[in-house]
């Protein structure tokens, strides 16, 4: 058997696709291997979303190459964002300083054994069309890393959203459903196997829709949550646009759905929205969250925040910074502006924010939220939380560490919990990013 190692970068759903090229692969006389120095086939799968993103994968590319020094058969592959975007450009040996064989696109894995067939032939490969229908719905992923406790499902795939700024639409195309019968006998072989979390994935998951609204993702979720009790559901990513009512109600009368939801705002200032194309405003943002707020009892919130999009005024900065204050963020992802070619803001709008005043706003952003994440925290102790163990603590075999529904780590010493364990923990302390606590009952 040939040994196949996969490094993946980007979003869950790059690593979950991950998942599904090494089912296709080991399928086809590949096995994985978590050490890159005896493998003879190295994949990467790639993300294209930000400059900074792609230039770590070309530095990573770069320093791959010298693996060919001892093993000059190794078959280098370009998958995923990058794959789609850069095209055949990254055949380009001479233009790159650097060989890659493969270049293979989100939507074209089932190609990847042929492919390499043609790779071992000496020839170089490539397949970057994209499909209106392929959810992958019949590979059953391989789990070849991860906790066994937690895991990802991918539900839908593509994205139709266009936000302006974003390159997603155009690496991995039309929107489209999974098929559900899949994504519960998925769910339900995992939790038979031990795994305690699923987290739903898709770019929207508030759009799924399978057999034109026969299901929809409020009905997917409480399916996926009657599997058992002892199995919880968390999904990402939510589109403020599509998030509705019926969804939120879901949330709050199933106890093994999470009380965490990310919300992506992108701004505070309802200019710079419509700019980027989202489709709400600064008031149906708050509308929305003053809905969640109301209706399910200690909902985490957080949110992905870009500084410096194309014409952000100081004013418009500044209306970032007190949306974020008036939501209270328990946790954020936060970005400089990008500007990814072929988007529509790179064809429409100048990026005309300077590079300073961008690494400032977004310095003032992370202050900030560092700031509402520790008191969010703070306010949690004294409270008890049933948290599911995932393994020992990064720091010390002494401790294990878990998360709690609203998806914040929490770290408590260990006193021979295992992995899948449900344990109310008292919180006693904390920083900004782990509650640290006391270990009660174990009630798994
Ligand atoms: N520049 C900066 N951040 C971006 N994101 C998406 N596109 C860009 C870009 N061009 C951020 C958004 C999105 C998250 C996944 O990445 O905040 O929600
Ligand atoms: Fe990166 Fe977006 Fe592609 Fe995920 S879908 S890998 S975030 S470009």
């Amino acid at each position: 058997m040939k040994k196949l190692y996969i490094e993946t970068y980007g979003c869950q759903m790059n690593f979950s696709d991950s998942e599904i090229v090494a089912a296709i692969m080991t399928e086809n006389n590949f096995e994985t291997t978590s050490n890159i120095k005896e493998s003879d086939v190295v994949f990467i799968n790639t993300c294209s979303i930000r400059d900074n993103a792609e230039k770590r994968v070309m530095g990573r590319l770069k320093e791959m190459q010298s693996l060919r020094k001892q093993n000059p058969q190794l078959i280098i592959g370009v998958i995923g964002c990058m794959a789609e975007r850069l095209k055949t450009q990254l055949l380009e040996e001479e233009k790159l300083g650097m060989r890659i064989d493969m270049v293979v696109g989100p939507d074209a894995y089932r190609d990847l054994p042929q492919l390499m067939i043609d790779v071992e032939s000496g020839q170089k490969a490539c397949n970057i069309i994209l499909s209106k229908e392929e959810t992958y719905a019949d590979i059953t992923p391989v789990k070849y890393s991860g906790n066994n406790v937690s895991a990802f499902i991918s539900i839908m795939r593509g994205c139709e959203n266009f936000c302006s700024y974003c390159v997603v639409p155009l690496t991995r195309g039309k929107e489209r459903s999974r098929n559900p019968l899949t994504i519960i006998s998925e769910a339900r072989e995992l939790f038979e196997k031990g795994y305690r979390e699923i987290t739903l994935l898709g770019q929207n998951v508030n759009s799924y829709n399978w057999d034109n609204g026969d299901v929809n993702f409020s009905k997917l979720l409480q399916e996926v949550a009657g599997i058992s009790p002892l199995l919880r559901v968390r999904f990402a990513t939510s589109h403020p646009k599509d998030i509705s009512d019926e969804l939120i109600n879901v949330i709050a009368s199933y106890n093994n759905i999470c009380n965490a939801i990310h919300l992506p705002v992108q701004s505070g200032s309802t200019d710079v929205l419509r700019r980027m194309n989202r489709k709400y405003n600064r008031e149906d943002y708050l509308e929305r969250i003053q809905k969640i707020k109301s209706t399910i009892s200690n909902c985490a919130l957080s949110t992905d925040i870009i500084a410096g999009f194309c014409g952000e005024t100081e004013e418009d900065h500044k209306e970032t910074l007190s949306l974020m204050k008036e939501v209270g963020f328990d946790f954020a992802f936060m970005f400089k502006y990008s500007e990814r070619p072929g988007t529509p803001a790179a064809t429409k709008y100048k990026d005309d924010v300077p590079e300073k005043i961008k690494g400032r706003r977004l310095q003032e952003i992370i202050d900030l939220q560092q700031q509402l994440s520790l008191e969010s925290n703070q306010n949690n102790i004294g409270k008890t939380f049933e948290v599911l163990v995932e393994g020992y603590s990064r720091k010390s075999k002494k401790q294990v560490s878990g998360r709690n529904s609203q998806n914040k780590v929490v770290v408590f010493e260990d006193k021979g919990y295992k992995p899948g364990d449900y344990v109310n923990v008292m919180i006693t302390s904390c920083t900004a990013a782990t509650l640290i606590g006391e270990g009660h009952s174990s009630n798994s």
